[in-house]
């Protein structure tokens, strides 16, 4: 897995900044009082500093940008990044000053002044999350990263504020690590492999192989992976954290480890990216490892389907009609909405099995998701609006895009069936609602449960602020921060 950059904090010494080696990076902003570490960096520099902080270019960064002094004569290092960052600087502005650090790492070691700034844990890790790279199928050797201290003035409190970022940063990892994979390399035998790996942190993980999900009778799952010669599976993750027989709460994740469609086939341009369609698994699998690193007194339970979806003399047929773990049967007009089916079964499976205390699945469902919110925000359905707006705020408050779309009885009828029970498909107006209406029909009615769309988020062809382009490991953040402050034990 790729390991997040490790981090030293140190008190704050100004005697060491002359003859500090690589990079520096110290915190100020226009108009207020240089820090004491930005007074010492000042008088090495006969005023660089000073005259950065004043001038124009300085003025128009938004709080979390920065600007670079290369060679600053006076320093021993080879740059002076200036960061600009108020002192009541909200979480966001913090993580992306980090960031700004952490993109720009290299082989040479990095010093940030944080000092005595309130968000300096922020700093950690906005920096951390950012400096991610995906490079096990790059031959050349991958760039090193030199050491990483940040000096502070009350190293053990914002070391110990930073552990639980660095839980929340490992989890991020594994997602963006899973989603970045390709098909040939995560099968669902890898997936499933690296997923029982957690059991050496304290996870309790078990694989149900196609044999239990036929007598389970997950015949709407086991439809979709009929054409591949990867074998279906569904894990289960249980983190019991939290008060011994208090129900848990259950995530529930799509991992279609490729879509081609299936017989219903996807165009040939752009399917590459179908490898990110096991998604919603990856969140799944890395919340519960940011779980367990940070030893949460929450109980909750993980479950995934994964799933290969290609075509092939074994695959099923567009007309087919499936039965599901809970006995509905399904017309399956079009293969390609496949990740539906897959969690139909999960869904049931997760309530029957788990008695669960409120639920949230997440998958790359919808293409018409992306049509609806672009790449900013993740669509959320919900039949519970106090579990919807707990969500909501948690995704607020870490920064992630999301935002609340309709359900409604019209929609749910579009999915009605000559010759079943309901079709998988209903027509292309509204497509991400009408998809979040078949999932609604596996979930009973006592239970609270959203579905978040993550067709537009999991996966960005730009930078964002915290991740390079790529797997984005969108939704860790928010579900970590949402079983923090509803489910965990005080
Ligand atoms: N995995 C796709 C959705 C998707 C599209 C994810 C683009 C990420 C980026 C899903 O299985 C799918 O194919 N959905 C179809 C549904 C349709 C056939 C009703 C779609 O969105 O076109
Ligand atoms: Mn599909
Ligand atoms: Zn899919």
């Amino acid at each position: 897995m790729t390991q997040p950059v490790p981090i030293k904090f140190r008190d704050s010494d100004a005697d060491a900044l002359a003859t500090q080696p690589g990079r520096i990076a110290v915190l100020a902003d226009a108009g207020a009082a240089l820090s004491p570490l930005a007074r010492k960096l000042d008088k090495l520099t006969r005023g660089a500093v000073t005259r950065a902080v004043g001038s124009d270019a300085f003025d128009k960064l938004k709080p979390g940008e920065s600007l670079d002094l290369a060679f600053p004569a006076g320093l021993m290092a080879e740059s002076l990044q200036i960061l600009r960052l108020p002192r009541k600087a909200g979480q966001d502005q913090a993580r992306k000053a980090g960031a700004a650090v952490g993109r720009a790492l290299s082989g040479v070691e990095t010093l940030v002044c944080a000092e005595n700034h309130p968000r300096a844990a922020d700093i950690a890790f906005g920096l951390a999350m950012r400096a991610y790279d995906f490079t096990p199928h790059k031959t050349a050797a991958p760039k090193p990263v030199g050491p990483v201290t940040v000096m502070v003035s009350a190293p053990e409190q914002v070391a110990a504020a930073a552990g639980a970022g660095a839980a929340v940063t490992e989890g991020v990892f594994f997602t963006r690590d899973l989603v970045n994979e390709p098909a040939n390399v995560l099968t669902t035998d890898d997936f499933a492999a690296r997923l029982a790996a957690m059991q050496e942190l304290g996870l309790e993980v078990e694989i149900l192989e196609e044999d239990d999900l036929l007598k389970l009778g997950m015949g709407a799952l086991l439809g979709v992976g009929m054409g591949s010669e990867t074998p279906s599976k569904v894990v289960v993750m249980q983190w019991n954290g939290g008060p011994k027989g208090e129900a848990p709460f259950a995530l529930v994740g799509k991992g279609v480890v490729f879509d081609t469609g299936g017989i219903s086939i996807k165009p040939a341009g752009g399917m590459e990216d179908m490898t990110m369609d096991m998604g919603g698994a990856a969140v799944v699998a890395g919340v519960m490892r940011t779980l367990a690193l940070r030893k949460s007194k929450a109980n909750v339970v993980g479950l995934v389907g994964l799933v290969e979806n290609m075509p092939d003399g074994r695959a099923q047929r567009p007309g087919d009609v499936v039965k599901s773990m809970k006995g509905d049967t399904i017309e399956v007009i079009n293969t390609d909405a496949e990740g539906r089916l897959v969690l139909a079964d999960v869904l049931w499976y997760a309530q029957d099995r788990f008695k669960p205390s409120g639920m949230i699945d997440l998958a790359t469902l919808t293409g018409a998701v992306i049509v609806a919110l672009g790449h900013e925000n993740t669509g959320v359905f919900s039949n519970n609006d106090a579990l919807c707006d707990a969500f909501l705020a948690a995704a607020k408050a870490e920064g992630e895009g999301a935002w609340r779309l309709p359900m409604g009885e019209a929609y749910d009828a579009k999915l009605k069936s000559r010759i079943a029970d309901m079709m998988n498909v209903g027509g292309r107006d509204g497509g991400a609602i009408t998809a979040a209406q078949f999932l609604a029909r596996f979930v009973k009615p006592d239970v609270p449960w959203c579905h978040l769309d993550i067709a537009g988020t999991a996966l960005l062809k730009a930078d964002s602020t915290l991740a390079p382009k790529g797997a984005t490991g969108w939704g860790v953040m928010a579900l970590d921060r949402l079983i923090r402050d509803r489910f965990e034990a005080k």
